[in-house]
């Protein structure tokens, strides 16, 4: 098979590496791709969201099967790009229709969905600039913090938790009427603040059949101690230590089952991964949010983990045979540490060469914000790059990752030192 990979990151990297050990993969590109990508397939230069360039590429290379990496394309519709064209339509892609990718693409659609199928999640309102009084008026019924989120894709940094109610009024005021997160905030979902540590599950459908990936717990925070900035994810660790079987058994029956059920009751077609941010609350799941694909850097401990080969599921997906399939996992941990570029989440420079990535023998290296210069691996991203280990507890696979990193160099680089601190 040709196969054709969407994205640019460390989660496509990690595709990339995954894929390419099956023999049922022939060819593989990957679009935009990195200096990672670029050692085990082929780059091909267009942008994720670029519909047209992608057709032009998947006819010239015969391609069979598209893996969407992130989630702008799948919200803007890829999926039916491809079933609404005859010359596109005999492709298979993983990733779920437009219709079903709302789930990620719409906080408020998200809440209703949860609400209709009984799944547990934080008990919400949502507001638009012609009702901003009656958002005022509900933060007045609420306990603080107060979470406001914006309603459509806003990078990761859509979701503000506040403390006083003046600031949560000051900002709810900032999203609806002055348009802080443009668009994305012309509705805001107010939630009800749920105190508990978080986790996520990972799930593969071909829309009537699931099978649950391993647990992960990832590192959002650009401080030791989880403070500081938000960032699109620092490290992770899988599994999840503190997930019991029982616990587990909460979050399929509770959650699992109803969302599978759910999109099939409500007609929103989904083959592909579904990605449940949950956090425990006491001994009970609930749901913060679902993404139409997977985490990054979650895939980079998730799929390492995973014995199957990774075709094999794709082609059961797209034929929704997912049934036949026996999902085979690694006993062992895993953990990954993610370098990123001093200042980042912030502004930070690029271009900065990195050194010592052929040294690397113990962990895996994922490339993600990195690209190939004149032979040279350089910085192109705020994240840079995720170390992965495996090890028999995750904390013999993090101290893999911290002892991998020691040999990496590059300028102003920084990492969190406390990966599966609180574990
Ligand atoms: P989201 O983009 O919906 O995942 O939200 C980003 C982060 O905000 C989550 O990872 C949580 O840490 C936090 N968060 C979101 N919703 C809630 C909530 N209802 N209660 C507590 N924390 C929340
Ligand atoms: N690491 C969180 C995400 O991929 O959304």
């Amino acid at each position: 098979m040709t196969i054709l990979i969407l994205g640019s990151g460390g989660r496509e990297h990690t595709f990339a590496w995954k894929i390419s050990q099956s023999p049922l993969c022939k060819n593989l590109y990957v679009a935009p791709g990195n200096s990672g990508t670029a050692k085990i397939a082929t780059n091909v230069n267009i942008g994720v969201t670029d519909f047209q360039a992608i057709k032009t590429l998947v006819l010239e290379k015969e391609i069979n099967m598209v893996v969407v990496g992130p989630e702008d394309p799948l919200v803007q519709g890829v999926h039916d790009f491809f079933l609404n064209d005859a010359d596109l339509k005999h492709v298979s892609v993983i990733g779920p229709e437009k219709a079903a990718a709302e789930l990620e693409g719409s906080k408020e659609f998200a809440k209703e969905f949860m609400y209709r199928h009984n799944i547990p999640t934080a008990a919400y309102q949502s507001f638009d600039a012609s009702n901003v009084q009656e958002g005022y008026a509900f933060l007045e019924t609420l306990n603080p913090p107060y979470v406001l989120k914006a309603d459509g894709l806003a990078a990761g940094k859509g979701v503000l938790i506040l403390n006083s109610l003046e600031e949560a009024k000051a900002e709810l005021k900032s999203m609806l009427v002055d348009a802080k997160f443009g668009t994305a905030s012309n509705k805001v979902v107010i939630e009800e603040f749920l105190d508990g540590i978080e986790l996520s599950c990972f799930v593969l459908t071909d829309g009537k059949n699931y099978k649950i990936l391993p647990t992960a717990k990832d590192y959002k925070r650009i401080g030791e101690g989880d403070t500081g900035l938000n960032t699109g994810g620092m490290g992770a660790v899988s599994p999840v230590p503190f997930v019991t079987e029982a616990f587990l058994n909460k979050i399929e029956e509770r959650i699992v089952k109803p969302t599978i059920s759910g999109l099939q009751k409500d007609n929103l077609p989904y083959k592909g991964f579904v990605f449940i941010g949950l956090i425990k609350v006491g001994d009970d799941p609930k749901v913060i949010e679902y993404n139409v694909r997977m985490g990054d850097p979650e895939t980079e401990v998730v799929l390492p983990r995973l014995k199957n080969d990774l075709v094999e599921i794709f082609q059961a997906i797209a034929n929704q045979t997912l049934d036949k399939v026996a999902i085979e996992i690694d006993e062992r941990a895993a953990t990954t540490v993610m370098l990123v570029s001093g200042g980042y989440p912030e502004a930070y420079e690029k271009g900065k060469e990195i050194s010592g990535v052929e040294n690397i023998t113990d962990s895996i290296a994922f490339h993600a914000g990195a690209k190939l210069e004149n032979d040279k691996i350089v910085t192109s991203g705020g994240r840079v790059m995720a170390i992965t280990s495996y090890g028999d507890t995750y904390k013999e696979a993090i101290k893999k990752s911290y002892q991998s990193i020691e040999k990496l160099h590059f300028d102003k680089m920084y990492y969190r030192k406390d990966i599966g601190f609180d574990l």
